[in-house]
């Protein structure tokens, strides 16, 4: 039974394991951290000094505390110093076969009831458990970047996972002052599925010439109220990292032309304009460019904005509809897990669930593609078969 007193393990010292580790060791928890690379465990350690020490000057932590919470995390050598861990919590790199044997080795080492999750974002618990002798300890807890900053966490039941250790992790994790909330076992669980469409349609209407990157980042933040408009917002995640996750969700999705990726996107990963990282994207970040200008007409942000959110709202009817979380989770975790300003089927009440099938319908129609396809719920609700 996991509780306060509970041995944290984490597999990968990276962006996710270093947050992971630093939320664990804040809660009170003693860390053991462990990856096979010597400069990531240093890097990690001389990372999460110099946050601590801007904590402090923020006054947010005191020297103690900051102290503590360093002190509380151990960085090991091998994988024999996880047989003291309850929980143990992999972020290594995304790779199917390295993620099973990490579990089929840590499965000998460790205590018989001990816990074991992954911090996977596209892989499928049932997956990862699949060569396990005993799958039904594995979950997934799926934190967001950066984990000691973002207040969401997706728990991730297998069809094998014991539900009172769904249970038992979720308490745990709202104890580390996390939002959790429960989604099944499928592509991109429930954020990195029903955000798709905030990037692909996107760059559909900068693809038809419709209106640029510009004029659609401000439409989305000043008539939307989003915090950042698709564009910058790829460029921040990174080309290369954001294009993967659109292309698994639509393989993994026997390759429903919903989450079809960009070829506009996939052009910039080759030419190696990641975003901010690289220094350009589809923006230019070098100190003497300077971007173009939006295209303030209402009328017409109007339309950009109406296009993604009927879009959103639909993914999120659909992920209702085929019983990926509950109404509550869905709202909670597009809030809390990527900031939208309202959750999208509050938004979609607001707005008219017959306004946004209209909406779908004429685009259905004008393009006849099936990205446009209005969820079966939707169409349900508006019919007046089905309430929410
Ligand atoms: N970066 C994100 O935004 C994000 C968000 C949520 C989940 N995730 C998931 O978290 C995981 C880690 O992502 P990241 O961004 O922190 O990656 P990262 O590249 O920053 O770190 C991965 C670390 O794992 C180490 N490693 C690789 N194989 C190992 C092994 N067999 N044993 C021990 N250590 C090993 C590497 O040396 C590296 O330090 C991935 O599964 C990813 O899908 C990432």
């Amino acid at each position: 039974m996991l509780n306060s007193q509970s041995n944290i393990g984490i597999i990968g010292a990276g962006a996710m394991g270093s947050g992971i580790a630093q939320v664990a060791a804040t809660a009170g928890h003693e860390v053991c951290l462990f990856d096979l690379n010597e400069k990531s465990l240093q890097n990690s350690k001389s990372k999460l000094a110099k946050i601590m020490s801007r904590l402090v000057e923020k006054g947010r932590v005191t020297i103690e505390e900051s102290e503590a919470i360093q002190g509380r995390i151990k960085y090991v050598d091998g994988l024999s110093h996880f047989e003291c861990c309850d929980l143990v919590i992999e972020a290594v790199v995304e790779k199917l076969q390295v993620k099973q044997e990490l579990f089929s080795h840590l499965e000998n080492i460790m205590k018989e009831d001990a816990v074991l999750a992954s911090n996977t974002s596209s892989l499928s618990i049932a997956s990862i458990g699949g060569k396990l002798k005993q799958p039904e300890r594995l979950l997934g807890i799926h934190f967001f970047n950066p984990a000691p900053l973002m207040p969401l966490v997706e728990i991730v039941p297998s069809l094998v996972t014991d539900s009172s250790i769904v249970e038992n992790v979720r308490d745990l994790i709202d104890s580390w002052k996390k939002i959790t909330v429960i989604a099944k076992d499928t592509p991109g669980f429930i954020v990195n599925r029903v955000a798709r469409p905030f990037y692909s349609e996107a760059i559909k209407m900068l693809e038809e010439g419709f209106a640029d990157e510009a004029t659609i980042d401000w439409a989305i933040k000043e008539l939307g109220g989003f915090r950042m408009g698709p564009f910058e917002l790829m460029d921040l995640i990174g080309h290369d990292v954001n294009y993967v996750v659109t292309e698994t969700v639509w393989t993994e999705m026997y390759f429903d032309p919903r989450y079809k990726p960009a070829l506009t996107q996939k052009r910039l990963v080759e030419a190696n304009r990641l975003g901010r990282k690289s220094g350009q994207g589809f923006y230019n970040y070098n100190e003497e460019s300077i971007n173009a200008q939006p295209n303030k007409d209402e009328k017409l942000g109007n339309v950009i904005l109406n296009r993604i959110l009927y879009m959103l709202v639909n993914e999120a009817i659909d992920a209702l509809f085929l019983q990926i979380a509950s109404k509550e989770d869905i709202d909670i975790a597009m809030t809390k897990g990527v900031n939208y300003p309202k959750g999208l089927i509050a938004w979609g009440a607001e707005i008219g669930f017959d306004t946004i099938l209209r909406g779908l319908n004429e685009s259905f129609e004008r393009y006849g593609d099936d990205r446009y396809r209005p969820s079966v719920l939707l169409k349900d609700i508006v019919n007046g078969k089905v309430t929410i």
